[in-house]
């Protein structure tokens, strides 16, 4: 999958659909004369999960949710730092929303995480082209920045938080098909990966209370979802203490935790470092069925040299033996990644690393960006931008192509294979079809048949492949891979 700078939602569902990004996100209300907010988020899926919360604490305070920007009273944008580009699409719809501001004055327009973390009041004070700026630890604050604004005053709080993980906080579903939810089960990031802005614009690593993850994933199974991701931008650093530190939970036993559940509700996670994944983590994947067999473990590149200058803490060798465990523990597991193209000082050897490294692994999947460099980071400061734009874009292409051509091998080889699949929804094709994913996270498609609904498992052969997804029929014999 290509995510040429501006599709940045990585290693959930919504990366199946490239139409989420920047949609609004939506739940069916009755309309009681509330103020109505409109929400469009952009980045990963933890944005999106804060999305969500967002609309929790609004909804609490007779606020309602719209999906038409022209009737919002309130519009909020949730952005993305991560590469430039993301930052310019995010211009690009405020332009947008001041137009709609132009016409009702007094519509409130707000930008939500990680632009508003990193930009602070510059949006406010120097572009003067929002009302609000909040970043992803002061959501609990915008009723009252709302009411500032309201009477005249400034809508700011960007203070970052150790202790902030809106445990408490139940989020409103916005969008759900009601089968396929995420849980975010920490917040921030403590490590310094030279290229990445996001130690800087989400603060310090911290983990949710595991017992407020059981409860929510509990409520979502009995409300009928089947699938929960568990979310994180590093979730093998999972490490919740209580008060007394007399209790600690690690992921391995929070994934494990999650998965007594219910045999019938998967569990995925997203992300993984391969710094951190443990043995533990792997054997506790393949001890539940229920665990999906599927790890996003991004690489970056498949050289030790720039794995160094990109501080990842990790080389070839370490990454290819965490490999190597994952294939000896689950044979059957999917694996895949996010590759940086033309990092700083990259030379064309040390790029063919990756592109040995891609076949090395057999990546099902991958999210491939060429490298933009974030004000403030460590390369920014450290480190000279000098692979040429044009050999950064080229390299991005061959890494593309060698992706989609292991893509469609790997996937070739489930023909005739039979999978246990949860059925999400119609195809996006036909309404004569389902489409649903299995354990290894890959889309199937196949015919209906009468008796089954979204929600349901079925069993499919598989008997089609191309390098996005897989075609099947439905079969009786329940003898999965
Ligand atoms: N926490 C995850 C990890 O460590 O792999 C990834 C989080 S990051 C938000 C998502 C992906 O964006 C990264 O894996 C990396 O490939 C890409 N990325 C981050 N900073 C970038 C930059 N400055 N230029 C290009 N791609 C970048
Ligand atoms: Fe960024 Fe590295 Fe943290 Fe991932 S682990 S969010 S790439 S600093
Ligand atoms: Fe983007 Fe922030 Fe996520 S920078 S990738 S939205 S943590």
């Amino acid at each position: 999958m290509l995510y040429d700078d501006n599709i940045t939602l990585w290693g959930i569902d919504k990366t199946h659909d490239e139409s989420k990004q920047g949609e609004a996100l939506y739940y069916e209300y009755e309309d009681q004369g509330f103020r109505k907010f409109y929400i469009e988020s952009y980045g990963c899926a933890m944005n999106f999960s804060d999305s969500e919360i967002v609309a929790s604490i609004l909804s609490s305070q007779n606020y309602m949710p719209t999906r038409n920007v022209e009737e919002a009273d309130l519009i909020l944008i949730n952005t993305c730092s991560v590469r430039e580009k993301a930052e310019d699409t995010v211009r690009k719809r405020l332009q947008v929303f001041n137009s709609v501001k132009d016409k009702r004055p007094d519509v409130l327009v707000g930008v939500l995480g990680c632009m508003a973390e990193r930009l602070k009041t510059k949006l406010l004070e120097e572009e003067k082209i929002v009302d609000l700026v909040v970043g992803p630890d002061a959501y609990r604050d915008l009723p009252n920045l709302i009411a500032k604004v309201d009477e005249g005053g400034k809508g700011v709080n960007v203070l970052l938080s150790r202790e902030e993980t809106y445990a408490d906080i139940s989020p409103l579903r916005l969008d759900s098909n009601g089968i396929v939810g995420f849980i975010s089960i920490m917040r921030g990031c403590d490590n310094m990966c030279s290229f990445c802005v996001v130690p800087f614009t989400r603060g310090r690593e911290r983990s949710r209370d595991p017992y407020s993850i059981v409860a929510e994933a509990t409520d979502l199974y009995n409300r009928g979802f089947r699938d929960i991701t568990l979310l994180g931008q590093n979730v093998d650093s999972y490490n919740w203490k209580n008060k007394e530190e007399s209790e600690q939970v690690n992921f391995a036993q929070l994934l494990e935790r999650v998965a007594l559940i219910h045999p019938d509700l998967r569990v995925r996670f997203s992300t993984s470092h391969p710094k951190d994944i443990t043995d533990e983590v792997l054997y506790t994947m393949a001890k539940y069925e229920n665990i999906c067999k599927y790890i996003h473990l991004p690489v970056q590149s498949g050289n030790s040299r720039i794995l160094k200058l990109m501080n990842r803490t990790y080389d070839r060798a370490w990454y290819k033996n965490r490999v190597d465990a994952i294939y000896r523990i689950m044979p059957d597991c999917a694996i895949s990644s996010d590759m940086i193209a033309g990092f700083c000082s990259e030379t064309e050897e040390e790029h063919q690393d990756t592109l040995s490294m891609m076949e090395y692994v057999q990546y099902s999947m991958s999210y491939m960006f060429f490298y933009s460099v974030r004000p403030g980071t460590l390369a920014a400061k450290k480190l000279e931008d000098d692979v040429p734009l044009e050999v950064k874009k080229r390299r991005l292409q061959e890494i593309v192509e060698l992706q989609n051509k292991i893509s469609l091998d790997v996937n070739l080889k489930d023909i005739g294979k039979v999978f246990k699949v949860l059925i999400e929804g119609n195809s996006k094709r036909s309404d004569e079809e389902f489409k649903g994913r299995n354990s290894q996270n890959k889309m199937i498609n196949f015919p209906k048949k009468e008796g089954l609904s979204p929600g349901d498992y079925t069993w499919v052969k598989v008997t089609d492949a191309t390098s996005a997804s897989l075609r099947g029929e439905i079969v009786d014999t329940p003898t999965a891979v």
